[in-house]
Formats: structure tokens, C-alpha cells, sequence
């Protein structure tokens, strides 16, 4: 298949790239350097340098003999992106082209606007050149579980059957995002919703819970391919975090009691996730709604996973309760189903105490890279 994959320099669209080029698909990959830009601005970086794409592009090559094409550039440009799709005519475009961090949409009026202007005119443009340029590509978008919020009813995978005044129906489940992020993911998967409807697009909406991992099987053949790795509260991802402070002697802070109960799952899971979706489009006019997590924890069972794997390799770790900066329950009801894609294939690789020992291995390489400063920032939602 000829995939298109927009943000293809991210934490998920490179590893991305490589898994679907190392299977044998003709893979191009978009970015426009936003989150290299923010860390400039913000004063952040991935722990481990990453090559640009020219660089990391012209590396898979030399290693694997593939290549993967890349474009740098905005997707919120629709000349651009429309140019690129008339050039690629992808079979498959994968979205994840967005503003990905709850805490930066929180930081200021500037921070919010950007992340609404980037996040939703992104995904108009990329239905706007589907419908204009190839009208039956799938279109595979990463949406979040952030979106459900914590509801006190059971969460199904996207839709609901309500039942009201003896009438019954079938909805999009009822969405509250805990963050100006979360809620443009909401508006996003309304939108999307709006134009299967409207145009007959074929679309995946992939509702996501926090990523972990540091190496996929394609990434580990080469240091040059390794994916970025942010470990700072703007855009590190939770279990990520506790694993860099760990290492470097810093607590594991907690926000508030710890209780909050999310889904997660392993950067390998997500490339099979994805991989998975690809392989199975749904008809035109059909948005699929799946919940891509693998197991559920909370925020303090997380960290004393990390703690005992840490003190297996010798080191002291103390966890910290901070006051919560976000407005979020902390102890509430979390009962998600996340069936459909086992039910694809995905074998899914869990949370074990080897896996957590592997990460703090490969983050202890380059302790020295760890700029304790940018671990917490002080970022509030009040
Ligand atoms: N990482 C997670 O734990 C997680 C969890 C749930 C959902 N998601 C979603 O998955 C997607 C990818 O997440 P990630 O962690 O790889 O984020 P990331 O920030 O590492 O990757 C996104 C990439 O998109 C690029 N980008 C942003 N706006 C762009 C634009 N207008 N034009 C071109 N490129 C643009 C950025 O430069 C970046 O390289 C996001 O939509 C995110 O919301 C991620």
C-alpha cells in the first residue's frame, strides 16, 4: 500500500514509518518540526539526540536498503498537503500530525489557540484532500481515551445505544476531555464523524492511552533510528517520566493521591495497533471506533513498578505526593472495553518488571543527557 503518515518525525509516526517500510509498504512521512520547535521555545529536548529526517531517512536506507520518502512541511497549509497527496495518492494516511499535550494547551491563551488552530484545521485539511485528491482512502486518526474523560458508567469502544422515551438510538459516546488538548481530540472525532457521514469517508478513529517505551524491533537494528523520548511534564508521557526520575535521583511525583486509573500500552503495541487498522478499512461511510490500550493502572501502582525495578538494579527511589495541578477525579469509576483489537490479532506486549528493567537500562546510557530542570515545570489547569 502507498502510506501516508503525517507527523512522521513524532514519537509514534517514525517508528511508525519504519514498521510499515520494513513490511513492505511504500511509505511517506510528512512534519513540519513543530514539537523541535517547541523544545527550543521551552527549553526541552529528547533524552536521546534524534537526526532529522533527511538524516534519519538516508540511516533506514543505508541499514535496510528501503526508503521512506519525507516532506517537511505544515499540514495546516492545505496547498501543501493537498500537493503532497496528489504526489503520494496514499491508500492509507495516518494522522498524527496534532498538538499532543494536555499540559501546553494549558499554559496560556497563546498555547490554547495554537493547539486548537493546529489540531482541528489539520484534520479538516487532511478530509478536505481526501474527499478532493483520492476519495477512498482510509484515513486512520490517533484520537485518545482522554476524550472519554472518567465517566461513572462503563466506557464501550467509541459508540453508545440510548434509550429515551421508549425510542432508542445509536450515538457517539458521550465525550468530556479533561484538557483544551483533549477537547479538540473530541472535536476532532466529531468532525471526522460529520464527514463519514456527509462524504462517505472510510476513517479509524484510534481512542489511545498513554505510550510507553524507548525501542521498537525496526529502531533497535541502529542508534540513528531510535525514537525521540521526552521525559519533561510538558511533553513526556507518565511511565516515561517515572523511569528518567528514577534514574536520576529525582522523586517520582505523584499528582494528588495517585488513584486516577488509565489504560496504557507499549510503543510496540501501538505500531501493531496501527498496523492492524490498516489491514482492516472499514466500508465508505463507516467511522470504526477502537480503544487502543492494553492494560489498565493506576498512576501509583505505575510508580511502585518503576520503584521496584529501579531498586532491582540498585537504585534508591523515593515517590512523592505533589499537590494535582490538573482538575481531574482522583478517585472515580474506570471500566473501558478494549476488545476489538485482540480481536484483530494484537498479542499484546505487557507491563512485566524485564521490560521496565530494559527501559531503565537504556535510559541509564545517557543519564548524562538528563536536564533535571525541565522534569517539572509547574504547569496548572486553575
Ligand atoms: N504518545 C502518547 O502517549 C499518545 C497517547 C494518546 C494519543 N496520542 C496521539 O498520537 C499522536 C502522535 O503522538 P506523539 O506522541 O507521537 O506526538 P509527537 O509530538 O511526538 O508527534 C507529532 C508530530 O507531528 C508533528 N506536527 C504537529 N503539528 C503538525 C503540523 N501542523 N504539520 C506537520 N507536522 C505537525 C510534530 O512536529 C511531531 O513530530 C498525537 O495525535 C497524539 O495526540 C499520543
Amino acid at each position: 500500500m502507498n502510506i501516508l503518515i503525517l507527523g512522521g518525525d513524532g514519537y509514534l509516526g517514525w517508528p511508525t514509518a519504519m514498521h510499515f517500510s520494513q513490511m513492505g509498504h511504500a511509505v511517506t512521512v510528512v512534519d513540519n518540526y513543530f514539537k523541535r520547535h517547541a523544545g527550543l521555545e521551552l527549553d526541552f529536548e529528547s533524552l536521546i539526540a534524534i537526526p532529522n529526517l533527511t538524516r534519519r531517512t538516508k540511516a533506514w536506507k543505508e541499514i535496510t536498503g528501503k526508503e521512506i520518502k519525507h516532506y517537511i512541511g505544515d499540514i495546516t497549509d492545505y496547498n501543501f498537503l493537498k500537493d503532497v497527496f496528489i504526489t503520494t495518492q496514499p491508500d492509507t494516511v495516518i494522522h498524527y500530525a496534532e498538538q499532543p499535550s494536555a499540559p501546553y494547551s494549558m499554559i496560556s491563551r497563546d498555547k490554547a489557540a495554537k493547539t486548537l488552530q493546529n489540531n482541528l484545521t489539520g484534520t479538516l485539511n487532511i478530509i478536505y484532500a481526501i474527499k478532493e485528491t483520492v476519495p477512498n482512502c482510509h484515513l486512520i486518526k490517533l484520537g485518545t481515551m482522554g476524550e472519554y474523560g472518567t465517566p461513572n458508567i462503563d466506557i464501550p469502544e467509541g459508540y453508545i445505544d440510548i434509550a429515551h422515551n421508549g425510542k432508542t438510538d445509536k450515538f457517539l459516546f458521550p465525550r468530556q476531555g479533561g484538557s483544551l488538548y483533549h477537547t479538540t481530540k473530541v472535536q476532532d472525532t466529531d468532525m471526522i464523524w460529520f464527514y463519514v457521514r456527509t462524504w462517505k469517508l472510510r476513517a479509524t478513529d484510534l481512542m489511545q492511552g498513554p505510550v510507553y517505551g524507548i525501542s521498537t524491533d525496526e529502531s533497535a537494528q541502529d542508534v540513528r533510528l531510535t525514537p525521540s523520548f521526552h521525559y519533561d511534564e510538558i511533553f513526556g508521557t507518565v511511565l516515561n517520566r517515572f523511569i528518567v526520575q528514577a534514574v536520576c535521583g529525582h522523586p517520582i511525583t505523584i499528582y494528588g493521591k495517585g488513584t486516577q486509573i488509565r489504560g496504557y500500552l507499549n510503543i510496540k503495541d501501538t505500531l501493531a495497533c496501527v498496523y492492524l487498522s490498516a489491514m482492516n478499512p472499514p466500508e465508505g461511510g463507516t467511522l470504526n471506533i477502537y480503544n487502543q490500550i492494553t492494560e489498565t493502572f493506576s498512576v501509583l501502582e505505575l510508580a511502585d513498578k518503576v520503584s521496584a525495578a529501579a531498586k532491582s538494579l540498585g537504585y534508591e527511589v523515593t515517590i512523592k505526593h505533589i499537590e494535582n495541578p490538573r482538575i481531574e477525579k482522583e478517585e472515580h469509576y474506570y471500566n473501558p472495553t478494549y476488545t476489538t483489537l485482540k480481536g484483530l490479532g494484537l498479542t499484546p506486549n505487557l507491563l512485566t518488571n524485564e521490560i521496565l528493567v530494559e527501559m531503565l537500562k537504556t535510559v541509564l546510557l545517557y543519564k548524562d543527557n538528563i536536564s533535571v530542570d525541565s522534569i517539572f515545570k509547574g504547569i496548572k489547569w486553575k
